[in-house]
């Protein structure tokens, strides 16, 4: 038991309870931004004359030697030490004595684990967003090369009307580049360095916190110091992208789980990305779509266990947050693996178009184009419904598309069509004749994608300052 706090007990912590109390098992993740904000924090320290240059310098070195001692394997993290903030402390004061156990001047754990976790999601929203670029890139790549890839749309899981791979596959674009925009959202608001909040009324040594805030990337300090060191909002509101990102996964996946059937054969999955069955030697299993549709539940699991924990905390620290880490950890990793496996997935996949078009060809995707031709010519639409109603209850009679019907039978049922309906009910001409905004008609769609391309160049991060860690790393 390595413990920082043993002067006014009189006792030894009861094993249980030390373990019980104990992060280091889970904390540890985030050893890196615990030394950065130690470094951080020294470096604010001597330019406002606290400690000496020397004492800077010398704590300076012998933390980048932990940290790169921890990178290479050399220092191991033991479970001895109560957390990962005793560690690194504990293994600073072995090496230097005295001017080791200056480090913690001006600083509680509580602005130190605020910072540490702050630093650590902040990066996490960045990966994240990373991920969800790359995976727009594949997705407007399937669009631009399938404009004229007609398929099915459907309402109710049924054939609607026709719709083209580009403009189903843009749906899903809007959706992740509105998760990128969240996340960039959430990084705007994050941003705000919690250091010096002290543990709960900041500290009566003159710290410069803008100092420490910009040393390490952040646009400034947080305004209130119990605020600083018990505001877990940033994290819940990551954890409620995250559950969007995997909510907009879990329902494509779900699409291609139905596409890859043998139902449907719109999709074949690269062996690569596919699996088998012990016994069933013809199988070949989605199960990389099933287990992100799966996985989905743990990631929202993370997002109501910390709502529910901050729900009753007074101000300002208390040990309920360090519930924060576990899930947050799990759920991060958790949908980072997702998009990654998912963009893989899905740059792999074969789209079957001639499966596609045969299946928009039946299931009378085009009647409302049937109704919308006698519109044209004059029929009110409420008695167009019924017209082209008879016609399909004849084709379904007949087993028959509507364009399979001749011009004598379709006088039959309504004398206002002529021979120029077979070209107007083509599956070319339902698609194309769709012109508005956001329709998928294939100009209408071109225009789209040129402003999709253009949000992809626009890059958020490029905008926010990303050169803090090299700056910090050369002082
Ligand atoms: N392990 C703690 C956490 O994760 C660090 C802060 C400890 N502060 C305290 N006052 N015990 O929240």
């Amino acid at each position: 038991m390595a413990q920082l706090w043993g002067g006014r007990f009189t006792k030894e912590t009861d094993q249980l309870v030390y373990n019980f109390n104990a992060s280091i098992t889970f904390d540890q993740k985030f050893y890196k931004q615990d030394i950065e904000g130690s470094m951080a924090h020294v470096t604010m320290l001597a330019k406002q004359g606290i400690l000496t240059k020397q004492e800077k310098d010398d704590i300076i070195k012998t933390l980048k030697e932990i940290l790169e001692e921890v990178e290479s394997g050399k220092l191991e993290i033991s479970s001895e030490y109560e957390d990962i903030h005793s560690f690194v402390e504990a293994n600073l004061i072995d090496r230097l004595g005295d001017t080791g156990k200056k480090l913690h001047t001006g600083r509680s754990r509580n602005d130190q684990v605020a910072l540490d976790m702050r630093l650590y999601t902040r990066n996490e929203v960045k990966e994240t967003d990373a991920l969800l670029k790359e995976l727009l890139e594949t997705l407007l790549t399937i669009m631009e090369e399938n404009l004229t890839t007609i398929m099915p749309g459907f309402t109710h899981l049924q054939k609607a009307q026709p719709i083209t791979l580009a403009h189903h596959m843009g749906a899903y674009f809007e959706m992740f580049k509105r998760d990128r925009l969240r996340l960039k959202d959430i990084y705007e608001r994050m941003n705000y360095c919690p250091l010096g909040s002290g543990a709960l009324a900041g500290t009566t040594y003159p710290l410069d916190r803008e100092y420490s805030a910009e040393l390490l990337g952040f646009y400034g300090p947080t305004l209130n110091s119990m605020d600083g060191v018990s505001d877990r909002d940033y994290l819940i509101e990551f954890l409620s992208a995250l559950s969007t990102i995997m909510m907009h996964l879990s329902r494509f996946s779900e699409e291609i789980i139905i596409w890859n059937s043998n139902e449907y054969q719109f999709v074949e999955i690269d062996d690569a990305y596919s699996t088998g069955s012990s016994i069933m030697p013809q199988k070949k299993n989605p199960d990389i779509a099933e287990l992100v549709r799966g996985k989905t539940g743990r990631v929202y699991g993370a997002l109501m266990s910390l709502l529910t924990t901050m729900k009753g905390i007074p101000l300002a620290y208390n040990k309920d947050m360090q519930e924060d880490k576990e899930l947050s950890f799990d759920a991060m990793d958790t949908a980072k693996g997702c998009l990654a496996l998912f963009n893989g997935m899905l740059k792999t996949m074969k789209f079957n178009k001639g499966r596609m078009r045969e299946s928009a060809n039946h299931g009378f995707t085009n009647a409302t184009d049937a109704a919308d031709y006698l519109v044209k010519h004059g029929v009110p639409f409420r008695d167009a419904h019924g017209i082209v109603g008879q016609i399909v209850l004849y084709c379904l009679d007949k087993k028959i598309p509507i364009d399979a019907m001749s011009l004598e039978e379709l006088k039959a049922i309504s004398p206002v069509f002529e021979e120029d309906i077979y070209d107007a009910i083509s599956m070319e001409t339902c698609v194309n004749t769709r012109l508005t905004v956001g329709a998928p008609g294939e100009t209408a769609m071109k225009k789209v994608i040129e402003k999709e391309r253009e949000f992809l160049n626009h890059d958020w991060q490029n905008e926010v300052k990303n050169d803090w860690e090299e700056r910090l790393f050369e002082k």
